[in-house]
């Protein structure tokens, strides 16, 4: 797989998974030499106050010892605990399914009842003491790995389905026995959600003349997730799965096709290496222009009910989303915290028009079919890593989003939210990712993962405020309380939890704010969660080169923070060439599961998890302590 890039006079839209391999290309020098200019002036301005004030001493809500970085092909964890795959890509899960080949070449009718590719966001819903059901996505698929041909070739009929059966979403049934957990091959529980899942469009944009199609001219009746990134989970019981870089799935069959603005702006094109389009016309741009409006949502999904129709939430508005992160906020909404992951994109907010009732889950079914969208703008004095910020609304009508300005209704408000998010006045982040609310319910962070346009020229991205660094190579946390703890203000305060760097090589911003060391280094800060403790956890997703300013830091990784204290210690690191992503713990917290997404990407020589000459799988793995105690404790 190649890269995807796409140009425009003010975004430049790449696939983010692929964006490592240009990183690995720039040497230090060329990178120092680039971004001197700029960030001399930032310093100038700037005494570099650290982000974090100070960290105080050694975490008591850390009780692990920090493992050192890795450029192994294996999962490491702290000493005491102890780590093991649960299920990896292609592992029978449904009724029928033949068991794994180690060849990776089934086809497409065995890839339908096993397990997807590439785990990514997942969360567990319990069942009985020890029993769970886990919903995981399978955001893409790897053609080098997939196809004996490795994607170099056109794709057959049966080569499609079967990439199109490799994603979406899987849900499985898992069972803790002698005190491990296993999955159930054939559980009644068991699904899988592809590309060709039949799911319903809900909320303001459905039945609009933008998503019909002529296959559904009722604009309500969608086939498929794809490019399924993180995800949410909601007290009433249901899992929410977040579309990211659905744009790589189309392309487009007819030489002079030219996307339009609102195509650019999303990233589509003729080109598409998945090369769906070559055999399924849904995803030409030639035949079907309205197709992709109907993907880049977030999609809520009842993982109790096989037979449930997956829902998508036009409310939440149309980008490349990140995660959901969602809150009960003190007055009863339910508030989603949202991140487009793209450089120059942003961060929104979806506050439902109704409100939670605890006493009856069935009554909150679909608090996420209607409320407001907001997006953030973050202000600060110069080179201040801190300061305030307001949601502006993305109502029709107000701010701006008029028909004289683009906006005919509220749904082209929803499904061109990127424009209206520029034309409300949105500050352009360092590509938001995962947001997690603390759990004490006062502050949320947010991973800005990394941004090698920022400050840039021609790319409209300024240097300042919660993006602080230009050509920003190691990402950053913003976290921000709202004002006056309530998730329904306006108005909310930030700072920058850490901005990662390196101190053996950097300087400045670039060596990182004071939690962070030659110890715990790390870059693009990507999944983030919270376990019940308050314990945050920060899973990368970055270049992996140990090489150049990337030097000390190996493999993808897992770290652990203190909030309060602002100390964070690495927890893991993975295989070769993989990124880390997904989390949640039993019930329990005695159990952590973890992704490892993609060993061995690009050919790359990873065997990881079977060793040996076998091929690489993405994996999700089971970490616990040897004595059964709390993980991170
Ligand atoms: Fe799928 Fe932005 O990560
Ligand atoms: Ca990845
Ligand atoms: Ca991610
Ligand atoms: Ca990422």
């Amino acid at each position: 797989m190649g890269q995807h890039t796409y140009d425009d006079q003010h975004h430049e839209i790449e696939q983010s998974d692929f964006e490592r391999i240009i990183e690995k290309g720039l040497s230090r020098r060329s990178f120092l030499r680039g971004s001197a200019t700029a960030m001399g002036l930032f310093l100038a301005a700037n005494p570099l106050a650290n982000a974090v004030a100070a960290v105080t001493g050694s975490s008591a809500l850390l009780g692990f010892k920090a493992v050192a970085a890795s450029t192994a092909d294996t999962f490491e964890v702290p000493e005491g605990y102890i780590a093991t795959p649960l299920i990896s890509w292609g592992d029978p899960l449904l009724k029928g399914a033949p068991a794994f080949d180690p060849s990776g070449l089934q086809g497409a009718d065995a890839q339908a009842l096993q397990f997807g590719d590439n785990t990514d966001g997942m969360s567990l819903f319990p069942l009985a003491e020890d029993r769970a059901l886990l919903a995981v996505n399978n955001e893409y698929t790897n053609y080098e790995y997939l196809f004996a041909h490795q994607g170099k070739q056109a794709l057959s009929a049966d080569e499609v389905k079967k990439a199109q059966a490799a994603v979406g979403v899987s849900v499985f049934e898992i069972r803790r026995t002698d005190g491990r957990w296993h999955y159930v091959a054939e559980s009644d529980y068991n699904r899988r959600i592809t590309a060709n899942t039949e799911m319903a469009l809900t909320g303001p944009a459905a039945g609009h003349a933008l998503v019909k199609t002529a296959a559904d001219d009722s604009g309500k009746k969608v086939l498929g997730t794809f490019n399924n990134c993180a995800n949410g989970q909601t007290p009433w019981g249901t899992y929410l799965t977040c579309e990211e870089n659905f744009n790589g799935f189309f392309g487009a069959s007819t030489e002079d096709f030219a996307a339009d603005k609102h195509q650019k702006r999303y990233g589509l094109k003729n080109k598409s290496d998945y090369q769906w389009f070559g055999q399924d016309a849904r995803f030409d741009l030639s035949k079907n222009p309205n197709e992709p409006n109907r993907h880049g949502w977030v999609v809520e999904i009842d993982p109790m009910d096989p037979t449930s129709t997956p829902l998508k939430r036009t409310a939440l508005g149309r980008f490349k989303h990140e995660n959901a992160a969602l809150t009960i906020d003190n007055s009863g909404h339910v508030v989603v915290y949202l991140g487009d992951d793209e450089r120059g994109e942003h961060l929104y907010k979806f506050v439902s028009n109704g409100k939670y009732n605890p006493d009856d889950q069935a009554a909150n079914r679909d608090l996420l079919a209607e409320g407001t969208l907001y997006v953030a703008r973050f202000s600060a004095t110069d080179g201040a890593l801190k300061g305030q910020g307001e949601w502006l609304e993305l109502t029709h009508g107000k701010n701006g989003l008029t028909a004289e300005n683009g906006f005919a209704d509220q749904a082209e408000v929803l499904i061109f939210a990127r424009e209206a998010a520029t034309q409300v006045g949105a500050t352009t982040m360092d590509r938001p990712e995962w947001v997690a609310v603390n759990p004490d319910g006062k502050s949320v962070c947010c991973t800005l993962t990394n941004n090698k346009y920022r400050g840039v020229e021609g790319k409209n991205q300024p240097v300042g405020g919660p993006n602080p660094r230009a050509k920003n190579h190691y990402g950053q946390i913003v976290r921000w309380w709202p004002r006056g703890g309530d998730h329904t203000a306006a108005a909310f305060d930030w700072d920058l939890f850490v901005i990662a760097g390196n101190p053996n090589v950097g300087e400045g911003l670039y060596a990182g704010s004071s939690n962070v060391t030659a110890d715990n280094m790390f870059n693009s800060p990507d999944g983030l969660g919270f376990d019940a403790a308050g314990r945050l956890w920060i899973l990368t997703d970055g270049n992996y080169s140990n090489d150049g300013e990337f030097a000390g830091m190996g493999n993808n990784q897992m770290l652990c923070a203190d909030p309060q204290s602002g100390e964070i210690r690495r927890f893991a690191t993975g295989p070769i060439a993989c990124e880390i992503t997904g989390l949640t713990f039993s019930p329990d917290q005695r159990t952590l599961f973890v992704g490892v997404q993609h060993p061995g990407e690009e050919l790359a020589p990873s065997h990881f998890p079977a060793g040996g000459d076998s091929k690489p799988r993405s994996t999700i793995m089971m970490v616990q302590r040897k004595d059964g105690g709390i993980v991170g404790a």
